[in-house]
Formats: structure tokens, C-alpha cells, sequence
């Protein structure tokens, strides 16, 4: 059976957001460097947005480098910001045929001078895409990310931009990186492990969780697809109870 032609149309999230974690594993189980596993990681990147476009998905955020990733061996890091401008200028033409946006999400003021060229050069050369915004988060934690926005809300209101009475949910949406991103519906984890790991902290607040075994490198669109599916069986509530919600949907 395809998971694929499981999927209700119509119930499709709107944003899906995934850890993308297992590469490091995945390489040491085949007795290699955990680099070795960063780099069959990005053909698990690119099956699984193309999974997203063919389904429908508008918004997938994939957590590719977090603030904590800076603490791993220099040479780790190093491979993974030449992976990040290898795969971006392999992938530009590809990403623009099939009318995908870029964006980015976290500090990438910290990424090396060729990265953060890399990345300015995709994301304007795929601005006027109208189909699935890509959202790679680089550098990026969600207490960062909410501690930045507590100081630009605390500036703007010494500044009288705002006032403090005035502030409220929709303001702090608004002062995040995502502020221009719905929130996501769906979280992916891979590996097995069964955490957030201050990945977007405040738009998950609802979101479904979904967790697989299996390692990143050999995820593809067809388990992002059974995910999609196993989000549809559940029912989300948002504090409600269960009668409010079937008497909503008759
Ligand atoms: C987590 O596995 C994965 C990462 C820290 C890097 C993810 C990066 C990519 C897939 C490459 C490129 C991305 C794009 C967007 C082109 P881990 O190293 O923590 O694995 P482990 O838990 O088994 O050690």
C-alpha cells in the first residue's frame, strides 16, 4: 500500500516541521566518519521536499544546524557548512523548477562569510516562487529565537513602537523568525529519539508530534508521506473535548 494514495487531500498540514536527526549513527554503522552521514542526509533532504510539493505540503522547516551544533569537533562543523553550500548550488536549479521559495530561520549572521553568500543567493534568486517554502533552520534555537524577540519587544516599547499592554500572542508571533510562517501542524523526529531539543518551542504548541525509528539518511517522501497519513488519524483538539470537535466536523 502507498501512503501516498492514503492521504486525504483536504487534510494535508499546512506546514510540516522535521529534526532530521540519525546521520551521525547511520555513517558509524557503516563504519564510517559522521560526515559520511551529513552527506546521504541531504538525499534524504531532497525526497522528502519533493514529497512535500507532490502532497501538497506549503511550508516544511527541516532543522539542519542548531546553536548546540557549534560544540561539535571543528571538522564536523566545517563538513557541514561546505555540505550546506555544495547541496545549495547543486540544488538551486532543481528547487527552482519545481517553484520552491527559500527561507531561513536562526543566527546565520554566525555562518562563514560563503555560506551566508550561499544563502542570500538562493533565497533572492527564488523569491518569486509561489509553491512550497522551504525553511532550513541554520545556527537556530528556539530560546535564542525568544530571547532575541523579548529584547526587540522591550526595545520597541522603551522606544513607544508598542505598548506594553497591548502586548499579547499574535505580538510575539510576530517578533519571531517565523513570523511570517503559519505554524506547523506536524513535527517529524527521525532516530528514535523523542524530544524537541529547542527546536520551535512556541509554534509547536499544538502540533502533532510524530516520531520514527528510522535514521535520517534513509528516511524518503513515502515515510514522510505515512507520517502525513498518521497525522490525519488523530484528532486535534486544541483543549476541547472530543464531543465539541465531532460535533464541529458533522
Ligand atoms: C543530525 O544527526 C543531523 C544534523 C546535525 C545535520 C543535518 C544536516 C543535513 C541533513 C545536511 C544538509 C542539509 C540541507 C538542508 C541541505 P546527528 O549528527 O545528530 O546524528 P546522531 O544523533 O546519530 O549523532
Amino acid at each position: 500500500m502507498s501512503y501516498k494514495n492514503e492521504i486525504e487531500s483536504n487534510k494535508v498540514p499546512e506546514h510540516v516541521a522535521i529534526i532530521m536527526d540519525g546521520n551521525g549513527r547511520w555513517a558509524q554503522q557503516r563504519g564510517n566518519d559522521r560526515s559520511f552521514g551529513h552527506e546521504h542526509g541531504v538525499d534524504a533532504v531532497r525526497s522528502v521536499v519533493e514529497g512535500a510539493a507532490e502532497v501538497g505540503v506549503k511550508y516544511m522547516t527541516l532543522y539542519a544546524f542548531s546553536t548546540e551544533n557549534w560544540n561539535r569537533p571543528q571538522g564536523e562543523v566545517n563538513a557541514l557548512m561546505a555540505l550546506l553550500v555544495h547541496a545549495i548550488n547543486e540544488e538551486t536549479e532543481t528547487l527552482d523548477k519545481n517553484n520552491v521559495r527559500f527561507h531561513t530561520i536562526g543566527d546565520t549572521s554566525s555562518l562563514p562569510q560563503e555560506v551566508q553568500n550561499r544563502l542570500n543567493f538562493i533565497k533572492n534568486r527564488l523569491k518569486d516562487n509561489t509553491g512550497l517554502n522551504l525553511v532550513i533552520a541554520l545556527s537556530y534555537s528556539s530560546k535564542w529565537e525568544i530571547t532575541q524577540a523579548v529584547k526587540q519587544i522591550a526595545h520597541d516599547a522603551k522606544e513607544g513602537v508598542i505598548a506594553p499592554d497591548e502586548v499579547n500572542e499574535q505580538t510575539i508571533s510576530n517578533y519571531l523568525n517565523t513570523a511570517d510562517f503559519p505554524d506547523p501542524e506536524l513535527m517529524v523526529r527521525t532516530s528514535g529519539e523523542q524530544r524537541i531539543s529547542n527546536f520551535l518551542l512556541w509554534q509547536l504548541a499544538y502540533a502533532e508530534l510524530y516520531f520514527t525509528p528510522k535514521l535520517w539518511p534513509d528516511f524518503r517522501k513515502e515515510d514522510l508521506f505515512e507520517a502525513i497519513y498518521q497525522y490525519q488519524q488523530r484528532e486535534r483538539r486544541f483543549g476541547k473535548t472530543s464531543e465539541q470537535i465531532q460535533e464541529k466536523n458533522a
